[in-house]
């Protein structure tokens, strides 16, 4: 459907980068939903923090589903090419660089999103990691610092340039953080001017944003994040309805409780038997958002410490679930 350097892309629907979300089972599962792509949390271009739990975990691609795309984050040219360098050797296919975070902890060392008010800054840096490694790199980025500075026009051609083979792009600027509504029309002009594959991102939650913000913009892709949240199947739907026009059927409880299920097991076997489970009660709390009634059984399930125990419960849960529904059949 679209390339990012020798990777073929067979869907137009991908999952957004998010820190402390898109984890590799997060990743794992809406690959297997139907996402064409994948990108990583973030880790940091100083490999001197990369001896913590947290580094060590997000720098694992045990078994991932290629192509691995491992986005990173910093400010300077050397240590973000150095960075790159190290994930390619831990098996990155592609790396992806965030210039388009609002965190406080990225924006103070003036990464992220704040480096789109340096364009030297930035040419320097993409030109440094495109360099430095033999895969496809890509970028990340808003559609400028504030309102008055738009400037993707300007960071898209320094992208191409640069030798960057993507760009995706939030439809936000870094000082409207997550207000309003992502606008669309900067990224169509962008489209109309690149060419390298331009994936658009913001405020997509449904099979028919999809194909409207497709429309509208020409982009290669949309990038989906936090309405994939507790929703790892809205790839399999976006990618159906842009087949076929068709909305598929609502997923099944016994399907949502599989997935869960399978979300639940990976959490842990990622993370141990402590943390896996106090991961899982975020997720789980996004799963049951759409399902009426669910508050009682999360701050019964946020209560359960062992996994078997989480397992056993959202087992049983379901099957009440499931009995409630045969009944009002
Ligand atoms: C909790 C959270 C963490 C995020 N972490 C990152 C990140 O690590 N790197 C990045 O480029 N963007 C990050 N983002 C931004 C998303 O990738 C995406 O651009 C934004 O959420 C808009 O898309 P959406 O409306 O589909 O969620 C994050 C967003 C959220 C909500």
């Amino acid at each position: 459907m679209f390339q990012i350097g020798p990777y073929s892309i067979d869907s137009k629907v991908v999952l957004a980068p998010m820190a402390g979300i898109t984890d590799r089972p997060f990743r794992q599962l809406c690959r297997q939903m139907g996402a064409g792509l994948a990108v990583s949390e973030m880790i940091t271009s100083d490999t001197s923090l990369w001896d913590s739990r947290k580094s060590r975990t997000r720098l694992d691609h045990t078994g991932e589903i290629g192509p691995i795309a491992v986005q990173i984050a910093g400010a300077e040219p050397a240590m973000m090419a150095e960075a790159a360098r190290m994930n390619v050797v831990l098996g990155a296919q592609i790396i992806d660089i965030n210039m388009g975070c609002p965190a406080k902890k990225v924006c103070k060392r003036a990464a992220g999103s704040a480096l789109l008010q340096d364009e030297k800054l930035v040419a320097e840096i993409l030109k440094a990691v495109v360099a430095a490694v033999d895969v496809p790199v890509t970028l990340k980025i808003r559609t400028g610092w504030s309102p008055d500075q738009r400037n993707a026009l300007k960071i898209a051609r320094i992208a191409e340039d640069s030798g960057i083979r993507a760009l995706a792009i939030h439809g936000r600027t870094r000082a409207c953080r997550f207000n309003g509504e992502a606008e669309y029309d900067t990224i169509a002009r962008v489209v109309a001017q690149s060419r390298i594959p331009v994936l658009c991102n913001g405020d997509i939650d449904s099979p028919q944003k999809a194909e409207l913000v497709l429309h509208k913009t020409g982009a290669a892709a949309v990038m989906i994040g936090r309405a994939a949240q507790g929703r790892p199947w809205i790839f399999r739907e976006v990618e159906h309805y842009l087949a076929t026009g068709e909305q598929l059927p609502d997923i099944s409880l016994s399907e949502i409780r599989d997935i869960l299920c399978t979300h639940l097991r990976e959490l842990t076997a990622l993370y141990g038997p402590v943390m896996g489970p106090r991961i899982a009660r975020k997720h789980l709390g996004w799963y049951l958002q759409t399902i009426p009634g669910s508050e009682m059984f999360r701050r019964q399930f946020n209560q359960l410490h062992h996994a078997n125990d989480q397992y056993d419960s959202v087992l049983e849960y379901f099957e009440k679930l499931q009995e409630n529904e045969d009944i009002a059949a």
